[in-house]
């Protein structure tokens, strides 16, 4: 595929298969050099770890093209930590973090021309994942590991663009393994797959999670965090250590407070209270900001002020800096964004 034939307009959030991955593996305590390959493909043996016991985590970030032609990274250190932290939980080898600064700035370089242009409304999306590839049968880690990170180009998360989104307060658990909520191991996904597939059948976009200890707290949605406005303007965001530490939502309580002057708290929220909220939005590297227009608990409508036709007046003002922040027409905070050199 070349990007010639790609309609960077009209991209949804898919995979298409780009010209290099990166691969590094991990084999009697150590990894090796890691580089580019054309191969799209892994063969694993039938009773690896991964396939097993499920012993695989991942990240996810994305490469912008700014107005000035340069292509830019997010945060990528921010990534690189996560992932470690999630390797350590699963007992797997971290991968440095210094190699995966390198790995993404190898990848995206060498797939530059599928970074879509800026302006397209679409923006090329990084997978850094690892996994457990020798057999393992008896419960424990494997000893092998691959370290790999593909990129494909994407358009919006939600399809609608900007268009609010419906959720439903949902029944089902996630069964977040206490104290792993925190990490982006594949584990909670897949719990979480019956539950998206259930909600887009009964008409909605995505679930709100509670907290499995008590039913009564707001988690996050299936791949965002949750922000909201309260009437007066403020910033809040639900803190809870069963849910990822988002790096979009991390960014946006900074821009929130240093660069559009508001109020931020990062606290428990009550499902009770969520109908008092202004503006409610959700957050991460796929779905940016996405207007939440309403949510449904149980038959009882919660609809917000900003409405189902456009995002609230403040969603749209951390919306514009936070991108504008990512595509180079705002100054960023120092470190946060890292270009990629394309030789
Ligand atoms: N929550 C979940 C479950 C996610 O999958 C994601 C996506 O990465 C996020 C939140 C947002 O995190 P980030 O802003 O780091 O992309
Ligand atoms: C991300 O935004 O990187 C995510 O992980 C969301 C998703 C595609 C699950």
């Amino acid at each position: 595929m070349s990007n010639k034939q790609l309609d960077w307009s009209n991209l949804g959030f898919g995979y298409i298969r780009t010209e290099k991955r990166y691969v590094s593996n991990f084999k009697n305590g150590a990894w090796d050099e890691g580089g580019l390959n054309e191969d799209a493909n892994i063969v694993l043996n039938e009773c690896a770890g991964v396939f097993q016991y499920a012993q695989t985590v991942f990240e996810g970030l994305k490469a912008y093209r700014t107005e000035d032609g340069r292509i830019v990274t997010f945060r990528p250190d921010l990534n690189a930590s996560r992932m470690a932290e999630s390797a350590k939980r699963l007992e797997m080898p971290v991968f440095p973090e210094d190699k995966f600064i390198e790995a993404v700035e190898a990848v995206v370089a060498a797939n530059a021309d599928f970074v879509p242009p800026y302006g397209s409304g679409a923006t090329m999306y990084l997978r850094p994942y690892m996994f457990g590839s020798n057999p393992v049968i008896g419960v424990k880690p494997a000893t092998e590991y691959q370290f790999r990170i593909f990129v494909t180009p994407v358009g919006p998360y939600f399809k609608g663009g900007a268009k609010p989104l419906t959720l439903r307060v949902c029944d089902f658990d996630r069964a977040a393994p206490r104290g792993t909520g925190h990490i982006k191991a594949g584990l909670n996904y897949a719990m979480s797959l019956h539950a998206i597939v259930d909600a887009h059948n009964q008409g909605y976009d995505e679930n709100m999670y509670l907290d499995s200890a008590t039913r009564t707290k707001v988690e996050e949605t299936g791949g965002a965090n949750f922000i909201f406005i309260t009437k007066d303007g403020k910033l809040v965001t639900p803190k809870s250590d069963t849910i990822l530490p988002s790096i979009t939502r991390r960014s946006l309580c900074y821009v929130a407070k240093e660069y559009l002057g508001m109020e931020v708290e990062e606290r428990e929220i009550l499902l009770d209270e969520v109908k008092d909220f202004a503006e409610c939005g959700l957050c991460g590297t796929a779905a940016v900001i996405s207007p939440v227009g309403k949510i449904v608990d149980h038959g009882k409508e919660i609809c917000f002020p900003s409405g189902m036709q456009e995002m609230g007046s403040i969603t749209r003002k951390l919306y514009d800096t936070l991108t504008g922040i990512q595509m180079g027409r705002i100054e960023a905070p120092a470190g946060w964004i890292h270009e990629i050199n394309v030789k």
